[in-house]
């Protein structure tokens, strides 16, 4: 092999090893070094006196003794969701998605339910929940 072909083949692999790595970086970091974080939002009792209760992005729902926690974001393009008192309907200011107070889907945009997230009720009155961000 001359020189000069040598030389050529060099810079190729060079520039196929560089685009390589410059395609595959942003997926391989996204993919391997996403960090998981909890974080805990706990409602005292004094904050569940409503039907609905906002905290930290969270919406603490109460029928009779029974709880249920719902993501706070919308499931279309996550704005943060309004509660409507008279209509008891969570409704997105973004695109207009309603979701009902079990955080089903009812109409708009979004297609799919509100995120439910597993909680606990302490023996002292506190409902604790625990978020994955
Ligand atoms: S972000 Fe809620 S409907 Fe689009």
């Amino acid at each position: 092999m001359k020189r000069r072909g040598f030389i050529k083949k060099g810079l190729l692999w060079a520039s196929y090893v560089l685009g390589s790595a410059v395609f595959a970086y942003p997926a391989l970091s996204f993919m391997s070094f996403r960090k998981i974080t909890k974080r805990k939002v706990v409602f005292r009792p004094d904050e569940q006196q409503s039907t609905v209760n906002l905290k930290e992005g969270i919406y603490l729902t109460k029928e009779g003794d029974d709880f249920c926690a719902l993501s706070a974001r919308c499931t279309h393009l996550g704005c943060t969701l309004n509660y409507d008192i008279v209509s008891r309907r969570f409704n997105c200011p973004c695109h207009g998605s309603i979701f009902d107070l079990s955080g089903k889907w009812l109409s708009g945009p979004a297609k799919k339910n509100l995120d439910r997230i597993l909680l606990t009720k302490k023996a002292n009155g506190d409902v604790e929940v625990v978020v994955e961000i």
